[in-house]
């Protein structure tokens, strides 16, 4: 099967990044080990700044998706801003560089301390999503002596038509003001005097590969800013969230373009300045996770290849049932069999490939694709497994943009008893 990007090629039976081979990464930086192409992030940040060639537009990168430094660093280079979703995701684009002014606030349970940090920041918004949080948001500005910058996420209530835990937009979800509660809630914002209200936005989910629910969650948007505009609310930006998916298997992935130009035709000739906070979309195809077959154990009914990444390295299989495809970094003439990729983790829930079609030997390195969103960023050190190595190539240079975790760290912030 190919690589779902030329970014990750096969080049005479190995497979690499960019240019360097992933068995010199698994010798020089060893497995588990996220592995990036900054070839890729960048084309996928250019893609969408190509689309939106000549509108007044931001992009706010969703940090959540994968918050590493380098990566953060890599799309800021090129004009990104961020989208946060806590005070530390703020310190990491503090840390690189980012400019405040291209920072939007987003979650539903911001804490009194995050917001003091963001406005101390000078973010760009903070996207409102209840009454308690707006009327907390007033009084942490007021102690500041500072107005703060607002846009409410507003929950259209449209059908992502996604996997229901990464669906945001519906009725039911917790995320958003509710539709009908909108236009109070933006009088309330009008009179309280530490809150500048300056926008509307939505997120209505993710991984989403039909283009039309963000229209018509767009169409609703819209109708709130004319009937806002008519009650005298004028706003500056209108956000559009995240969501676009990225292909994983064989899906038919609408381009950036497909995507957003429904939207520009809709928002042409309004003043209305647009911001898109794609997450998975800019780093979903641009890293892989790297593991290496422990043992292979043969069985009745299946056959297990149990490889060195885990459930703790990669949550989306085990989480959402996710599939990502496993390839490997070099491939055999041996006939092959139907694998379970799975890990040493305690839990039959930690597989990453069900009945994979691979010829595996002990010792075989594999890449699984499509690692780059919500991978590294996901893990975590359950079984009190050091986190995974994260190495950014950069045409034939491998850099090393975190290194793996020491046992020791993991157990460093704890105490015995006296
Ligand atoms: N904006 C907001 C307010 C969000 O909550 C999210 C993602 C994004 C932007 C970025 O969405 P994206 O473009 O990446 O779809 N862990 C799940 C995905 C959770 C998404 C959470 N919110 C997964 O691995 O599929």
């Amino acid at each position: 099967m190919n690589a779902p990007s030329p970014f990750f090629p096969l080049k005479d039976g190995r497979r690499c990044v960019e240019s360097v081979p992933l068995a010199d990464v698994a010798r020089r930086f060893g497995t588990p080990c996220y592995v990036y192409s900054r070839g890729a992030l960048e084309t996928a940040l250019d893609e969408f700044q190509t689309a939106l060639t000549g509108a007044d537009a931001q992009i706010c990168y969703a940090v959540k998706a994968n918050s590493n430094l380098a990566v953060l660093r890599v799309l800021a280079q090129r004009g990104a801003g961020f989208d946060i979703v806590s005070g530390g995701e703020l310190q990491r684009a503090l840390a690189i560089g980012g400019d405040p002014r291209k920072i939007v606030f987003s979650g539903v349970g911001k804490s009194a301390d995050d917001m003091a940090l963001a406005l101390s920041a000078g973010i760009l918004c903070f996207n409102v999503e209840s009454a308690p949080e707006l009327d907390r948001l007033d009084g942490v500005a007021a102690s500041l002596g500072v107005r703060a910058p607002v846009g409410l996420r507003v929950n259209p209530d449209v059908d992502a038509k996604t996997h229901p835990y990464v669906s945001t937009g519906l009725k039911k979800n917790k995320f958003g003001v509710a539709y009908g509660d909108a236009l109070d809630l933006y009088r309330r914002a009008a009179d309280l005097p530490h809150i500048e209200t300056l926008g509307i936005g939505c997120h209505i989910g993710s991984q989403i590969l039909d283009p039309s629910p963000f229209a018509e969650a767009l169409d609703r948007l819209l109708l709130l800013v004319d009937r806002l505009a008519a009650a005298g609310i004028a706003l500056r930006h209108i956000d559009l969230g995240g969501g676009l998916g990225v292909r994983y298997r064989d899906d038919a992935e609408p381009t950036v373009k497909d995507y957003l130009e429904p939207l520009l035709d809709r928002l042409r000739g309004r003043a209305l300045k647009i911001l898109l906070e794609p997450g998975r979309r800019l780093v979903g195809n641009a890293g892989v996770l790297l593991t290496r077959v422990e043992y292979l154990k043969p069985g009745e009914i299946k056959n297990f290849a149990i490889v060195d990444a885990a459930m703790n390295d990669l949550a989306r299989p085990a989480l959402y049932d996710a599939w990502h495809e496993i390839v490997p970094v070099r491939p055999r003439e041996a006939p092959p069999r139907l694998w379970e990729i799975v890990g040493p983790v305690c839990e039959s829930g930690d597989f990453l490939g069900h009945g994979r079609k691979l010829a595996l030997a002990p010792g075989d390195l594999l890449a699984i694709m499509s690692a780059g969103a919500y991978g590294m960023s996901m893990s975590s050190n359950y079984n009190t497994r050091p986190r995974a190595a994260e190495v950014m190539i950069d045409g034939d240079q491998a850099h090393l943009i975190r290194r793996r975790e020491t046992v020791e760290e993991l157990y460093a912030l704890e105490s015995l008893l006296p």
